[in-house]
């Protein structure tokens, strides 16, 4: 008996040995890993921030931790975060492979394509399409506008009762990316519409949490039917509704006169034949897709965190609408120009993304070469975690750190400034490639609905919860806000 203890102790003791993780020489520090698990089990995997907190206070802003066998570099605060994204922008500038992300998209599209020629024709075709070059003949601010009259339709309705926002923002939010991506458009209250809607909240809450997290660690766990599955089901859902759209574009498109997105791509690969460049349809899908997703589920949640806070903050509320009265006047409608007027509308909306907090660990990135971050050595293909969240919140860049107050935006004479702590866009040459786009939709939103509405907080709301629900992409959680109509204006 005693001796098949003892064996069993020896056998433990050199399986820990085996599959012991020593971290590199001049590595960033952090907690001991545990063997296969790597550091997973230290951490709340449904919400990890508070820990890598806690593990930045004890170990410093660069820190490394295992995710299973890997090794993985947690960068926190502005100047660890600007030393990697911007000063070394092109070393910090890869994407990690082999992960649940990876194969749920191929490893095509932008987002997940890691660092070189591919991912930059790619990046700077969607940005020139995006500043709306050969595009068609809506401009931006059209698609815009026009879907914000749904919106406000839907509010007209409701005037003088409440309304759950949260399915509201993400479909305006998924029709305007739609309408820029395929010149269309669906009815709110259509299935597919709604289908959309359920399948990117799901696999933004599945992409970083902890069934990822295993499909990540324990690679022997993916053959098996685990709840990680369904994000891959999602995905041939969205992947099939997709190509459908664009051999339909295939079939009406006039060559030469792009209505949409998936027009022009298609002229620039005619363009292109084949030049071996990475043009195709089957990236274009996939694009698509990643486009899609990501022009919804964050620019959506940005606007139901905005109302949660002007609705518990009618002060802010009241006075975004008097510089929004004074500024538009007459005019029939808000233009992205205004901006320029309107230092403390600017500044609100500044002060939501940064409580949003919307993509709190960024995507996550990966180094290109061996490098140097704050004097620790940083091997080449090294997971870099950009913790996003903690340069939002960072103590010491911010007038109010832990409140919702717009004169974080403000100097002195109530001019509108951005500190340079403000990168819900994260930074660099991965920097978000629809902050235009995202920026334009959240002024035009806000201040069309605030000339036209006043939103106040039900009654019987109950005390408002401002915990955000963690995942890629952050979420209010569920909230009811009332509708009133403000008598004079126009909008
Ligand atoms: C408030 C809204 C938005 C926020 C807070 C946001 C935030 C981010 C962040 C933090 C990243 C990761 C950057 C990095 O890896 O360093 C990112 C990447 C990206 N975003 Fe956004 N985003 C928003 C809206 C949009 C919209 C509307 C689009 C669609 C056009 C979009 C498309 C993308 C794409 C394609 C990438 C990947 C860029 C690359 O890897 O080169 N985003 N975004």
């Amino acid at each position: 008996m005693l001796g098949s203890l003892i064996l069993l102790w020896i056998s433990f003791c050199l399986l820990l040995f085996l599959f012991r993780t020593q971290r590199p020489k001049n590595f960033p520090p952090g907690p001991r890993p545990v063997p296969v698990f790597g550091n997973l089990l230290q951490l709340n995997l449904k919400n990890p921030l508070d820990d890598l907190k806690k593990l930045a206070e004890r170990y410093g802003k660069v820190f490394s931790l295992y995710i299973g066998s890997r090794p993985a570099v947690v960068v926190s605060g502005v100047q660890a975060m600007k030393e990697a994204l911007v000063t070394r922008s092109v070393e910090f500038a890869g994407r990690p492979q082999g992960l649940m992300i990876n194969d749920i998209t191929n490893n095509k599209g932008v987002v997940m394509v890691n660092y070189g020629s591919y991912w930059k024709e790619q990046r700077r075709f969607a940005l020139m399409m995006l500043r709306n070059f050969g595009m068609g003949k809506q401009s931006m601010e059209e698609r815009i506008l026009g879907e914000i009259s749904h919106i406000i339709s839907h509010l007209e309705k409701n005037a003088g009762k409440t309304t759950d926002p949260q399915t509201l923002f993400h479909k305006a939010a998924s029709n305007i990316i739609c309408s820029v991506l395929f010149g269309t458009r669906y009815e709110h209250d259509d299935e597919f519409l709604k289908l959309i809607i359920r399948i990117f909240t799901e696999n933004s809450k599945m992409a970083n949490g902890p069934w990822s997290m295993a499909y990540d660690s324990l690679p022997w766990l993916r053959g098996f039917p685990l709840p990680f599955r369904k994000a891959f089901q999602n995905m041939e859902t969205m992947k099939k509704f997709t190509a459908d759209l664009v051999a339909q574009h295939q079939k009406t498109r006039i060559p030469g006169d792009p209505r949409d997105f998936v027009d022009s791509y298609l002229d620039e690969l005619e363009k292109r034949g084949d030049d071996g460049s990475s043009f195709s349809e089957r990236q274009l899908v996939y694009f698509l897709l990643d486009l899609h997703f990501a022009g919804t589920d964050t620019t959506s949640n940005g606007l139901l965190t905005a109302f949660l806070y002007l609705t518990t903050h009618p002060d802010v509320q009241e006075r975004c609408q008097r510089e929004i009265d004074v500024v538009l006047g007459e005019k029939e409608q808000a233009s992205y120009e205004d901006r320029h007027r309107m230092p403390y509308v600017q500044a609100m909306i500044h002060e939501v993304q940064r409580v949003a907090d919307t993509v709190p660990l960024s995507v996550f990135h990966a180094t290109t070469k061996d490098t140097q971050l704050m004097g620790y050595d940083i091997p080449k293909g090294t997971l870099i975690i950009p913790n996003l969240s903690s340069v939002l919140n960072e103590e010491s860049q911010w007038k109010f750190p832990h409140d919702f107050n717009p004169e974080n935006f403000l100097n002195q004479q109530g001019e509108f400034v951005k500190p340079e702590a403000f990168m819900p866009f994260s930074a660099g040459p991965r920097m978000c490639l629809g902050e235009g786009l995202a920026r334009m939709e959240l002024f035009l939103v806000l201040v069309t609905l605030l000339r036209r509405f006043q939103f106040v907080w039900p009654e019987d709301g109950g005390v408002p919860d401002y915990t955000l629900v963690f995942g890629i992409t952050q979420t209010p959680k569920p909230y009811r806000m009332g509708i009133r109509l403000r008598g004079t204006q126009r909008g």
